[in-house]
């Protein structure tokens, strides 16, 4: 520990300044962790650990907006004096040690009191948390032996990782975060949007199981939506409608089928299906009404111009959600790689997926699970329509019941609000946060991440700044009432998959 100033004049209980020691501006930085003597006392509740943001350095010679005789001195190249000069940074307490961990500060943060630097050997996160703890894999940046606390009870109460591309959401989450909930004892499954972040990574490694999202069968309503989708609304004809419905019901066994005669057959299984479902809506449309029948047959016909039999190919997965954990058999970690499918598929297979853990959760199963969503703003963006109207509703229904059934949700997006991120009903289940570097748009405005991390004195500029792999740690998972910011060593020859 090392004596770097005292305490200034202005102080509450929720908040101070320390003035530095001579010389100590340019050893002392932003983020380090301090510990006040409040009152020059060392007992409890007197010792009071605390974060320095929002540096100020005064020099009343030189103020910019008056004339001064040490200004005019400058103007013309002399060196001003220093006589007068003033380091401060604001501290924002983290809580006074206590026996069991710490506590919120109550009392006035004294004037004079001396501040201390926290050094490496220091450690003060073990002055946050007492007792049985679980650590994340990351530490407090510029301090690689401070690792970050973490409580696991919070774990179902969901978690967003945000940034702005490039800002090392992926690799954080793969990192650090998976393998967190994997200590905590939770399975962990992965929806990998491309195909790319996190199937590649886990591929072959003992504990993983990576699937193929156009192996895996959808349920009947996700068929339907995706053909609605690929038909654009089958036409607006309730008829065609009807002969896709009626077709789609037993789906699976049908494709099951399908394989099966289109291999006896040396046919393209696609070519197969999408002929049996046109011979379908084409009988279905000969037996109407003569009075109905040709608008019905030119919707038809404007139908099939527009599906093709590739189409049908991300639909025609056979293996059923639920066997896929069958599949795991004893591995605790699942990658579904969406790679090279529609994102009506993708979104269709993650209701499929959404509606067995909900069925889970509903007979009262505590699932100890992870589902996490990268490209978060896929399945719940801002302004859902269609399919994601109901993909949205069900990443909320999730959250909520999750809570109390052990499902943690960890989407991640590279913004927070508006466009570039997650949908605000669904954000408002998130209750831990991972802020990287951020996007421009959410800089400044209502729910931007300014909104949320400025009562702590962290600014916007700092965060459109951040390095990749640097994340501001809020929220409940966080024993830290206030945010602290983190980092983690990328293992050796990590590389972009
Ligand atoms: N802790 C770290 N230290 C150093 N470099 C890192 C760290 N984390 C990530 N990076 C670098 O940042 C790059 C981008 O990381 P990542 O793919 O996780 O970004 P992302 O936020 O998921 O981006 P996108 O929004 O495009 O998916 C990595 O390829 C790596 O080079
Ligand atoms: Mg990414």
């Amino acid at each position: 520990m090392k004596f770097i100033g005292r305490i200034a004049d202005g102080s509450t209980e929720a908040s101070a300044r320390v003035i530095l020691l001579k010389n100590l501006e340019g050893k002392v930085a932003a983020e380090e962790l301090v510990l006040v003597h409040n009152g020059g006392r060392e007992d409890y509740p007197n010792q009071l650990l605390g974060v320095l943001r929002g540096g100020l350095g005064k020099n009343e010679f030189l103020t910019h907006t008056s004339y001064r005789p040490d200004v005019a001195y400058m103007k013309y190249g002399g060196e001003p004096s220093g006589a007068r000069e003033v380091y401060s940074f604001s501290i924002k307490p983290i809580g006074v040690v206590a026996e069991g961990g710490i506590e919120p500060n109550l009392a006035i943060i004294q004037p004079r009191s001396p501040v201390y630097l926290l050094e490496e050997e220091d450690n003060p996160l073990h002055l946050i948390v007492r007792g049985k703890t679980l650590w994340m894999d990351a530490y407090m940046e510029g301090h690689e032996s401070w690792r970050i606390p973490v409580k696991h009870e919070f774990i179902p109460y969901h978690v967003g990782v945000y940034g702005s591309t490039g800002s090392g959401k992926s690799w954080f989450t793969r990192y650090v975060l998976i393998p967190l909930y994997l200590k905590a004892g939770y399975r962990v499954f992965i929806l990998d949007w491309s195909g790319t972040d996190y199937a590649p990574y886990y591929r072959g490694l003992k504990n993983a199981q990576v699937m193929k999202v156009a192996d895996i069968a959808l349920d009947e309503e996700s068929v339907l939506s995706y053909l609605e989708a690929k038909t654009f609304g089958f036409g607006r004809n309730d008829n065609i409608r009807d002969a896709f419905d009626t077709y789609v019901e037993g789906w699976v066994k049908k494709v099951e089928h399908t394989l099966n005669a289109a291999a006896e057959e040396g046919k393209d299984p696609a070519e197969f299906l999408y002929g049996q479902l046109r011979d379908h809506v084409e009988a279905v449309v000969n037996n109407i009404d003569k009075r109905w029948k040709g608008f019905s047959e030119r919707a038809a016909r404007r139908v099939f111009r527009r599906l093709k039999p590739e189409d049908l190919k991300p639909v025609m997965g056979t293996l059923p959600v639920e066997s896929l954990f069958e599949k795991l058999e004893g591995r605790n970690l699942l990658v579904v790689d969406m790679g090279g499918a529609l994102t009506h598929a993708k979104l269709g297979f993650f209701l499929a997926l959404a509606r067995h853990l909900y069925g889970l959760m509903e007979a009262g199963e505590n699932l100890k699970a992870s589902l996490v969503v990268d490209e978060a703003p896929q399945y719940a963006p801002w302004e859902p329509r269609g399919i994601q109207a109901e993909t949205t509703e069900t990443i909320k229904n999730l959250t909520a019941l999750g809570r109390k059934r052990m499902l943690n949700l960890t989407l991640i997006a590279q913004g927070i609000k508006g466009e570039i991120g997650i949908n605000a009903s669904v954000r408002r289940n998130l209750n831990t946060h991972f802020f990287g570097r951020i996007h421009p748009l959410d800089a400044g405005g209502e729910g931007g991440a300014s909104e949320w991390l400025s009562p702590y004195g962290i600014t916007s500029d700092q965060m459109l700044q951040l390095k990749p792999g640097r994340f501001y740690f809020s929220g409940v998972m966080n024993p830290s009432p206030v945010p602290l910011l983190i980092t983690y060593q990328p293992p050796e020859g990590a590389q972009a998959v």
